[in-house]
């Protein structure tokens, strides 16, 4: 069999670790060869093929990024995407696929695979916001090093008697607002599924310096504030109709001065998240993720997800992993609300 291999949608560390896994068992236990296609669901669109063996994935385990490259293109809104894609699958001599991505990346998988070509999904993103898998690869490492900003925060906004206003990423769900926030000890978390209410937050930020704190603020970069209660911009789309985000923290970081007169800045986190090295949990799970996504396609399975839940990884429906976003639960919420203030 020959298989091929993409990573789709915004980068996330563990990916080069699927990517290893999948080769050394396709290849060392299952006997299949394998081909690379760059920049996510472009390659198999235009034909962009490169070479992928156990050479080509010696030492890559703890790379950030993906040697295969990603972009967001998406194949639904090309005209004859899905026959433009299986007709370089063939030319590339290619029976089954394997896409590592988030709900666009595998959105895309879970149509071609109705469409008839064989895909087996692995779910990556740093959001931590697919459905049917307890963990995503990436978010771990991503809480990591947003923790680590935060803990370096709090020394200096205590310094200079400052409330400082973290932004972190997460576009509809705010998981690693929520867990780098927990972690952290941050002292407001604003996330997407709780719109907020400026005045609460200034409130928060008023109580903590009366008790001779400066604040931590973490707010994943898609918060917003109630409706009519703070202006907020928009910004580009991309193909799947994303808007770039980006800029909450410094607006909530303008409103907290001007309404409590306390010195308020913005420190947005960005792509260092995304960047470097996994996290050995990561590793971990992106190293299963790949095995048994290896085993899903020997075993001529398609239109499944390998996925963790619990300690197990099973093969999910993909359509179960892309139906609905799996965003923070009020009670999850309601748990970081107690050290608010
Ligand atoms: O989907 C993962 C993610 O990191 C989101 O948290 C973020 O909104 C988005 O990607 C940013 O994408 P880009 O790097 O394309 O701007």
């Amino acid at each position: 069999m020959r298989i091929g291999v993409l990573t789709g949608g915004g980068d996330c560390p563990g990916l080069n670790a699927v990517i290893r896994a999948v080769v050394r068992k396709g290849v060392e236990v299952h006997g299949h060869e394998f081909v690379g296609f760059r920049d996510g669901w472009k390659g198999p669109l235009e034909g962009l093929t490169m070479p992928l063996g156990v050479e080509q994935t010696r030492g890559i385990l703890p790379r950030g990024g993906t040697i295969l490259g990603s972009s967001r293109t998406n194949v639904m809104k090309v005209d004859n995407g899905v026959e433009r894609v299986r007709e370089n699958l063939e030319k590339a001599g290619v029976d089954a696929l394997v896409a590592i991505g988030g709900e666009d990346t595998l959105g895309v998988a879970t149509a071609l695979s109705k469409a008839g070509l064989t895909v087996v999904g692995v779910p990556k993103t740093i959001d931590n916001d697919l459905g049917a898998t307890d963990y995503t690869f990436g978010f771990d490492t991503a809480v990591q090093i947003a923790v680590e900003a935060i803990d370096r925060l709090h020394t200096t906004a205590e310094s200079h008697h400052r409330a400082l206003v973290v932004e972190v990423m997460g576009r509809h769900a705010g998981w690693i607002a929520l867990h780098s926030g927990l972690a952290g000890g941050a002292n407001v978390i604003l996330i997407p599924e709780r719109p907020f209410d400026i005045e609460k937050v200034c409130a928060y930020v008023e109580q903590r310096f009366e008790k001779q704190y400066s604040p931590i603020l973490v707010v994943s970069e898609g918060a917003t504030p109630k409706e009519g209660t703070m202006t907020t911009q928009s910004g580009e789309v991309d193909s799947f109709g994303h808007v770039r985000l980006g800029g909450i923290s410094q607006l909530l970081g303008d409103e907290i001065e001007r309404r409590t007169g306390k010195e308020a800045r913005a420190t947005v986190l960005g792509h260092i998240q995304r960047g470097g090295t996994p996290t050995a949990y990561d590793r971990v799970l992106a190293t299963r993720f790949g095995l048994h996504a290896a085993d899903a396609v020997h075993e001529g399975d398609s239109g499944v997800m390998v996925a963790l839940q619990g300690t197990d990884i099973v093969r999910v429906p993909l359509e179960d992993a892309t139906r609905e976003l799996k965003t923070v639960p009020v009670e999850r919420y309601e748990e970081a609300e107690v050290f608010f203030g």
